[in-house]
Parts: structure tokens; sequence; C-alpha cells
């Protein structure tokens, strides 16, 4: 299933809220992006960065305010809300921080849904899927369970089920791992790693969670809704890696400290060449650095 498909393709995206009259929120600021089939895509960056944004819009649960979005090789900027639930229904799964499943429902029910409202599975047929996908996600003994008896591992266990129902182009992930233990993160991060590696799906997460991050093969840091680049991250890596105090006053104090201590080990009767190393060291220093 690996391919150099396209599955997101998103052309100078801006995404505007509007808040009341001319005033506004830019959360997505000229954003150029492609998914191919087969990656994992973590999209990482500080709160308020535009994540859930640019998951809403690659899941199209929103629309841009500009540029086009290309999903699946297929232009969505512009279809209809009937149009885009029948997309959405056949072609993406998505996995939330609240796991969004049906409480009335079992989790075998809950994984039936999509496949059932596409009309394309008997509800025999999508009964056997659904339990063989909830012994992939590791859970066969819930089938028959509801929502508010399962753990919250669990529940998201179902929603990923849930995600593969209709074998998906894409599973959209938002903070997957942000209302479960850290045990049950693990797992579903396993999982994720093996849909990938063996089943060759294709998903797209947004995490601040440095654990999810490592998973994937590529990594979209947002901030202030754009996308940095490669040389961005470089100059702020620099700017954090600089120096902000002056190396010459520490060493400076710190031979201060050393002449404290080297008085404390003589009024004691133990050696100081230890004492005097460090302060050599310190004076060659010095001796480099001060003009
Ligand atoms: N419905 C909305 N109406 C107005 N502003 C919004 C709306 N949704 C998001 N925003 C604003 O858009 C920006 C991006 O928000 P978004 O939810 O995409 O961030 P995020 O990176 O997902 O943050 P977090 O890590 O906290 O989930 C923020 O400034 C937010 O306040
Ligand atoms: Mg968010």
């Amino acid at each position: 299933m690996i391919s150099n498909e396209e599955v997101v393709r998103l052309i100078d995206v801006g995404k505007k809220y509007y808040l009341s009259g001319d005033v506004y929120v830019d959360a997505l600021i000229d954003i150029n992006m492609t998914i191919k089939a087969g990656e994992v895509v973590i999209v990482m960056g500080p709160s308020g960065s535009g994540k859930t944004t640019l998951m809403n819009i690659i899941g199209t649960l929103d629309r841009p305010t500009s540029g086009r979005v290309i999903i699946d090789g297929v232009d969505v900027t512009d279809k209809d809300e009937n149009y885009l639930s029948r997309f959405r229904l056949e072609r993406l799964g998505f996995v939330f921080q609240q796991y969004n499943l049906i409480s009335q429902l079992t989790a075998l029910e809950n994984v039936m849904l999509p496949m059932l409202l596409t009309g394309r599975y008997t509800r025999e047929e999508a009964m056997e899927k659904a339990r063989l996908l909830l012994d992939l996600v590791g859970i066969p003994e819930v089938v028959n369970k509801r929502p508010n008896q399962l753990s919250g591992g669990q529940q998201q266990r179902v929603a990923i089920a849930r995600a593969l129902a209709n074998d998906p182009s894409l599973v959209i992930m938002d903070e997957p791992t942000g209302s479960i233990d850290l045990a049950s993160s693990y797992l579903i991060l396993d999982l994720v790693r093996l849909l990938n590696r063996y089943l060759g799906v294709t998903f797209v997460i947004a995490t601040h969670n440095m654990e999810v991050a490592s998973i994937g093969g590529r990594i979209i840091y947002l901030r202030g809704g754009r996308i940095i680049e490669e040389s961005d991250l470089r100059r702020i890596k620099e700017e954090f890696g600089r120096l902000r105090v002056d190396p010459v006053v520490v060493a400076k104090s710190y031979l201060r400290v050393l002449d404290i201590e080297e008085r404390r080990l003589r009024r004691l009767g133990l050696d100081v060449t230890d004492v005097e190393r460090r302060r050599n060291s310190i004076n060659d220093f010095l001796g480099k650095h001060e003009s």
C-alpha cells in the first residue's frame, strides 16, 4: 500500500475566525503541505498554534477562508455538506481527545455504525468486521460493553477500531493520548505504529506530546498559525541556544566560590589539588576570554 499517492495537499490555506465585524483571529496562515500514502505525519506546536484548526480542515469538518484543500485526490474546498459527510464517512477516520463514542451503543455497535451508514455492508458483514477490528486493537472482551463501562484507554481503542471501519485513506488524530494514562498511551502508539507499518494506514496526528511525536516519520511545527520552515527552526534553536549570561562573570564568581572552598579544605587539613586544578582551568578560560 506504500505509494507516492498524495492523500493530502494544502495550497496556500488560510483560516480566519471572525469574532465580530472585522475583528478576526488568524488561526492558519499560508499553509502549504502534503501527506503521502503510508506516512505518519505529526503536527506539533504550542497551544493556540492552529493544530486543531488544521486537523479540522484536513478532515473537511471546517473550511479554509483562503486556499485549496485536496484530500485523497478530491478538491473538497467548495463541496457541499452533503458531499462532505459522505466523503468523511467513506474515506476518513477520526480519533479525537474525547473519544466521541455513542453512549447508547455497545463497543461493537459503535464500530459497526460507519459501515452500516454507507449502505454497503449487511448487518452480518458489519458485525463480523467490527469484531475483527476490536480483536485487532486488542479488546475483544469489550464488544458488548457500553462506553461508560470502559476505561479511557479502552474507549480510545474502540475509537481507533471505528476509525478503521471503512478502510480510510487517512486517519486524523487530534491529541489522541490527551485524556488517557501513560500505559494506555503507549498501547495506542504501538497500535498506530503497527497499523502503519503492516497495514499501510496513513496518519496525521496533532499532539503536544514528545512521545507521540517520536513515532512520526515527519514532524510539522506550527507557531502562530504558520508552518515553521527548517531554516526558521534552526534560527529559533540558535536564539534559544545562545547564552544569555556572561560566561566571564560566571567564571569570576566561581573563582570566589573556590576561594571559600580552599579555605575550608585547608582548615580541615585536606587535599586542595582538586580546587587548584579547577582554579587553573577557570583562569585559562578567563585568559582566553578577557580582553
Ligand atoms: N471557533 C473558534 N472561534 C474563534 N477563534 C477560534 C476558534 N477555534 C480556534 N480559534 C482560535 O484559533 C487559534 C488556533 O486554535 P486551535 O484550536 O487550532 O489551536 P491548537 O493548536 O489546537 O491549540 P491546543 O494545543 O490548545 O489544542 C487560537 O488562537 C484559537 O483561539
Ligand atoms: Mg487543539
